[in-house]
């Protein structure tokens, strides 16, 4: 016994970010705030029907350790999927799959950028991705957006700016499909125009397809890594959108060629069996007729929110109307704060995520983002009354400021 506490402070390797207290906040009477899909259509019927299936084939198996890249079963299903809705051709051997995408973003930033790198995002990002960035110490620069997302005139441009520094980015980071949290959506010209401003100044693009699974409008437009012939689109997707972010399966593609070296990064960290057999053995049987209720859910609860914020903030709001994903993307009038006005939301229970959050550069002190994809219709209708309360005491709903 010395009875004092050992100090580690001075030990830990110098790559480590001072972080956060990885506890999660508590849960909001209306909750806005996260990305959550719709509790009532978790299919844990289907999942406990599927695993019972899955351990009855392959229990076995299970006391060896897994696949490093993952269930070859599942990595097979991923490629014909991508194939099939996304226009992409991939071997099974070019998909890793991770305990959701976020470890695939991180797989992918690590394996670019060096301290100091700059990675250009749309100018409102996946908060996580930028904690990630950030945490490597890259160096992040915003591109503007329009009603498809990121531009590629403005891609052009930053490129060209930087490199009047001699800076040259090291990715493309861009969520083409119900981007978070605009809720834009690239159409296929969009997306060749983007790929082709990058391959001109050989860029590598990440695509984040998050959220293509959740399209309850529109046509779909193939991936951006369709139309790529040069092995330049590092690509990831998720089914924490279409089963529940809990369950932790997701996958990335990427040219063979950068398999072992992602693969090493991952080492020792292989999705759980348990949570890629269930979701293999339930998304080969239902995963159209899932995906096809839950969007029906989404589209009643998208509109749901927009037609409340009509209601109770009038035309002072500015509101996204995205086709699929999970996020309104709510605008206030100029000189509105956001940040100081989610404390007073949270005492009043409902919970958003306000604009900064989203900005590499910090900015968006107006805007904030609401998911419409956890609270039934009423709840949405009651936490917006609510919110639409609190903004309007804080001044925030009047049209001059
Ligand atoms: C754009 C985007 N990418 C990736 C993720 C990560 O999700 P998960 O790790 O659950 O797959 C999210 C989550 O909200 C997201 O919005």
């Amino acid at each position: 016994m010395t009875g004092q506490r050992f100090d580690f402070s001075k030990l830990i390797a110098e790559r480590v970010p001072p972080g956060a207290a990885g506890r999660a906040a508590a849960r909001a009477r209306y909750d806005f705030g996260t990305g959550f899909p719709d509790p009532d259509s978790f299919p844990w019927q289907g999942l406990h029907e599927a695993l019972g299936r899955a351990l009855k084939d392959k229990g076995r198996d299970l006391v060896r350790y897994p696949d490093p890249q993952g269930h070859p079963e599942l990595r097979e299903f991923i490629a014909d999927k991508l194939k099939r809705e996304r226009g992409m051709t991939v071997h099974q051997d070019q998909v890793l799959v991770t305990g959701g995408s976020g470890p695939a973003i991180a797989l992918f930033v690590q394996l670019l950028a060096n301290p100091g790198d700059v990675l250009l995002t749309e100018e409102y990002t996946y908060v996580g991705t930028l904690g990630i960035m950030r945490n490597l110490k890259a160096r992040i620069v915003g591109v503007a957006t329009d009603q498809e997302g990121m531009r590629p005139d403005a891609l052009e441009q930053v490129i060209r700016d930087l490199a009047r520094f001699e800076v040259k980015p090291k990715m493309v980071y861009t969520i083409p499909s119900f981007q978070n949290p605009l809720g834009t959506d690239m159409g296929m010209q969009r997306r060749k125009d983007i790929l082709a401003v990058a391959q001109k100044y050989s860029i590598p693009i990440y695509e984040d397809d998050a959220y293509e699974d959740l399209r309850f409008e529109g046509a779909r437009s193939p991936a951006i890594g369709s139309y790529d012939d040069s092995g330049m689109v590092l690509y990831s997707g998720t089914f924490s959108k279409i089963l529940g972010p809990a369950m932790r399966v997701g996958f990335l593609t990427a040219p063979e060629e950068l398999l072992p070296r992602i693969n090493a990064m991952h080492w020792g960290r292989p999705t759980s069996e348990f949570a890629t057999l269930a979701s293999l053995y339930y998304l080969r049987d239902h995963l159209d007729d899932h995906v096809d209720e839950i969007n029906g859910i989404l589209r009643t609860r998208r509109d749901a929110m927009i037609g409340a914020i009509g209601e109770y903030m009038g035309s002072v709001a500015t509101v996204s109307h995205p086709d699929g994903g999970l996020y309104l993307w709510l605008g206030l009038p100029e000189g509105s704060s956001t940040v100081a006005a989610s404390e007073k939301a949270r005492a009043r229970g409902v919970a958003y995520l306000p604009g900064p959050s989203f900005s590499p550069s910090g900015g968006g002190g107006n805007y904030l983002r609401l998911c419409f994809g956890y609270e039934r219709p009423n709840a949405i209708r009651e936490g917006i009354a609510t919110l639409a309360e609190v903004f309007a005491q804080q001044g925030m709903l009047n049209t001059k400021r």
